[in-house]
């Protein structure tokens, strides 16, 4: 239906759908980092770095990075660590809870000030037409009620020439491994975040956005849909990530 969205395994008003999100995400924030070393024995780590090489921010020019859903920052340190002293970037997420953490990490941190944080909706970016060399999105797409709306922003945003990077859950396609991972996201994922979080329904509504999101093959296709030159993508650990990229030429 047009006008309806999933929440986990529920069918919500497509407009009720963001509302819920933000609550999941206010009441794990203070805990999200914890919660994503916990839940993926680290290898969150992995797949980030793996984003951030395909990223590749240079060494001597300037570079500009806009990482929408970026929550409370990852993504945007590593790149501004693996670039050079003219690479910035900005985080723009919808939950000023996570952007108040965010915020917190890079005041620890030096430069700080390379890391610039926005609160807004992916799905309407109040930046300009093309001003920025790529657009990344770590397991934030899954999340937004319009992903096709998120896609068209990214590609506006994005210079000629730009990069856009996409890290989320995916469809695991190794035999045995897809039924332990099963197992794992339906009994564990939710014990650990009541544990941790005290939230178990947050980290049940994470599981279930994983298994509604659109398989490999049919996000490539989203994104070439929304103007994205020669698309491709891989899977990371047996498919529990996968890394889609597209370039606007
Ligand atoms: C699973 S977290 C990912 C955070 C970060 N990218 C990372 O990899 O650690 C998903 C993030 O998406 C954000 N989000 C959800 N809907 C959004 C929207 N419409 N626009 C911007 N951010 C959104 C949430 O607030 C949350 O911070």
């Amino acid at each position: 239906m047009a006008d309806t969205a999933h929440f986990g395994a529920r069918e919500v008003p497509l407009a009720d759908k963001q509302v819920l999100v933000d609550g999941v995400f206010r009441s794990v924030a203070r805990r999200y980092d914890l919660m994503n070393d916990l839940m993926s024995f680290g290898l969150h780590r992995a797949w980030k770095d793996a984003l951030v090489t395909a990223v590749g921010p240079p060494k001597t020019r300037p570079f500009a990075l806009l990482d929408v859903a970026g929550g409370t920052g990852d993504i945007a340190f590593r790149v501004i660590a693996a670039g050079g002293e003219r690479t910035q970037a900005t985080v723009c997420d919808i939950n000023a809870d996570m952007l108040a953490v965010g915020r917190e990490r890079a005041a620890k941190r030096s430069p700080g000030d390379a890391v610039t944080f926005v609160e807004a909706n992916a799905e309407a970016l109040p930046f300009p037409d093309r001003s920025f060399d790529a657009v990344t999105i770590a397991f934030g797409i899954r999340n937004v009620p319009r992903i096709e709306q998120v896609l068209t922003e990214a590609f506006r945003v994005l210079r000629f020439g730009g990069k856009f990077i996409c890290l989320e859950f995916s469809a695991v396609d190794m035999p045995g491994l897809d039924r332990l991972y099963a197992l794992y996201s339906s009994a564990v994922i939710p014990a650990l975040g009541r544990m941790v979080v005290g939230d178990a329904e947050a980290y049940r509504y994470l599981v279930e956005s994983i298994r509604r999101f659109p398989k490999p093959e049919a996000f490539a296709a989203m994104l070439r849909a929304a103007g994205f030159a020669r698309v491709s993508y891989r899977l990371l650990t047996g498919g529990i990530v996968a890394l889609h990229s597209g370039w606007r030429l």
